[in-house]
C-alpha cells in the first residue's frame, strides 16, 4: 500500500493505493473526512460489481448511506439527471456535514464531483475510481463536470476531492477494452513527462496484462505522482502547463466527435491522436521516426488502435479539430514532443503541416 500526497494548500489530499483497500472504505473516509452520513454515486454496472459491497461496508461502519445508482454511459453526465440529483439529495436530507462518495469511472467522478461541487455550494468529497482510465487521470486533479448536448464537459468546476481510494483489485472486472483504453492514458504520461516510466511499461507488458497487483499498483502510482505534479503546478489551468495532460486530445477530440462518441473509446481516440501528435512532431522536424515507432508499437502491444480507421472522414476531423476548445487567437495550439518524456505547447504550426498528407492519409 501507498500514499501520495497532492498539495494544493488547504485543498490538499491523499491519494491511497493498493490491492483490496477498498474493503476498508469505511476507516479511509473516518480518516478524510469524518461524517455520519454519505451519499454514494455509481453506475449501475458498478453498483452491482461492488457499489452495494462497499456501501455495506459504510452502513456496518454504522453510517447512514443513500446509494444513488445512475444509468451507465456518458448520457449520465446531463444537466437532466443533475437536477434530479441535487432534488434527491434535498429528500435525503443531505447537508453541509455530508460526504459524496464516487464509486465508478470518469463519469461517475465527473457526474458526483460536480454534484458535490455544487449542492449547498460545496460537499466534501471521496474518490473510488473502478476503472484505469479513472485510477490513473480523472479522479486526480479536481476537474469535474457535465456535458451539454452538443458540448463535452462544457458545464463544470474545479473541485478537489478529499481523498482518492485507488483499489487495483477493482479492474479484474473491467472488460479488456475498458482496461486497454486506459493505458493509452497510462503511455501518455511516460511521453509528455517521465522516459524511465515509458521503458518500464515496455519492459512490464506481459506482468500488467495479466494483471499482476504490484504491476497495476506501480503504473497506478507513477501515473498519479505525475499527474499531482502537473496540478500541483497549475492547478486551473491558467499558466498552460497542466494543457501538456491534453497531449493526443486535440487528434483525439475531433475523432470522438466525427465518430458521434459511438465507435471509439477516450482512450482509444486518444491513442490514434497520440500518433497523429507524434506524426505531425515528425513532420516538423521534432522527433525522428524512430520515436513514432516506439510509440506506435507500445499502443498496439496493448491492443489499442495506432490508425484513423478508414471509414472516418478526414477532413471531417481536420474541421472538428477547428472547434476543439483549445482553439486560441484562431491558431490550434498542439501539444508536440520533442523527445521520449518531454512535451511543447506549440501554436505556430502551419496549416498545411497538419494537414499534411504525411500525418493524415499515411495513417488510414
Ligand atoms: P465510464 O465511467 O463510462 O466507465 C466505462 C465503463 O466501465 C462503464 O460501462 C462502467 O459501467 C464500466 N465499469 C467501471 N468500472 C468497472 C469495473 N470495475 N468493472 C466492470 N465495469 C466497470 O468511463 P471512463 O472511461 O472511466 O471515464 C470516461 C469519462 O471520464 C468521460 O466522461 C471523460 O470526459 C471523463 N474524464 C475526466 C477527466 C477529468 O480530469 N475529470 C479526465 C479524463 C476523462
Ligand atoms: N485530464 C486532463 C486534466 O485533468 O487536466
Amino acid at each position: 500500500m501507498s500514499t501520495l500526497r497532492v498539495n494544493l494548500a488547504e485543498r490538499s489530499y491523499d491519494i491511497a493505493i493498493g490491492s483490496g483497500i477498498a474493503e476498508s472504505i469505511a476507516d479511509y473516509l473516518q480518516q478524510w473526512s469524518p461524517t455520519s452520513h454519505v451519499v454514494l454515486v455509481t453506475d449501475e454496472t458498478v453498483d452491482e460489481l461492488h457499489g452495494d459491497r462497499l456501501a455495506s461496508h459504510l452502513t456496518e461502519a454504522g453510517l447512514e448511506v443513500d446509494v444513488f445508482a445512475v444509468p451507465v454511459g456518458e448520457t449520465s453526465k446531463s444537466a437532466d439527471l443533475l437536477i434530479e440529483l441535487w432534488e434527491s439529495l434535498l429528500d435525503q436530507g443531505t447537508d453541509r456535514g455530508s460526504v459524496v462518495v464516487a464509486v465508478g469511472g470518469g463519469v461517475i467522478g465527473d457526474l458526483a464531483g460536480f454534484v458535490a461541487a455544487t449542492f449547498t455550494r460545496g460537499l466534501r468529497f471521496i474518490q473510488v475510481p473502478t476503472t484505469l482510465l479513472a485510477q490513473v487521470d480523472s479522479s486526480v486533479g479536481g476537474k469535474v463536470g457535465i456535458n451539454l448536448t452538443e458540448a463535452k464537459n462544457m458545464v463544470g468546476a474545479f473541485w478537489q476531492p478529499n481523498g482518492v481510494l485507488i483499489d487495483v483489485d477493482l479492474l479484474a472486472t473491467l472488460p479488456p477494452r475498458e482496461f486497454a483504453a486506459g493505458m493509452a492514458e497510462v503511455i501518455k504520461y511516460g511521453v509528455i513527462m517521465d522516459a524511465e516510466f515509458f521503458e518500464w511499461i515496455e519492459n512490464n507488458q506481459s506482468a500488467i496484462r495479466d494483471h499482476d497487483a504490484e504491476a497495476l499498483a506501480h503504473i497506478v502510482e507513477q501515473s498519479c505522482r505525475l499527474k499531482a505534479q502537473v496540478v500541483e503546478a497549475d492547478e486551473r489551468e491558467t499558466s498552460g502547463h497542466r494543457a501538456i495532460l491534453n497531449f493526443g486530445h486535440t487528434f483525439g477530440h475531433a475523432l470522438e466527435a466525427a465518430t458521434e462518441y459511438k465507435s471509439l473509446l477516450h482512450g482509444e481516440a486518444v491513442a490514434i491522436g497520440m500518433v497523429c501528435a507524434a506524426r505531425l512532431a515528425f513532420t516538423l522536424g521534432r522527433v525522428d521516426e524512430g520515436f513514432c515507432q516506439r510509440l506506435e508499437k507500445l499502443l498496439a502491444a496493448f491492443d489499442l488502435p495506432t490508425k484513423i480507421p478508414l471509414d472516418i472522414d478526414r477532413d471531417a476531423v481536420l474541421k472538428l479539430m477547428w472547434h476543439d476548445k483549445k482553439v486560441a487567437d484562431n491558431r490550434l495550439v498542439f501539444v508536440l514532443p520533442t523527445q521520449l518524456g518531454h512535451v511543447e505547447l506549440v501554436s505556430n504550426v502551419d496549416d498545411n503541416a497538419v494537414d499534411d498528407k504525411a500525418i493524415v492519409a499515411s495513417l488510414g
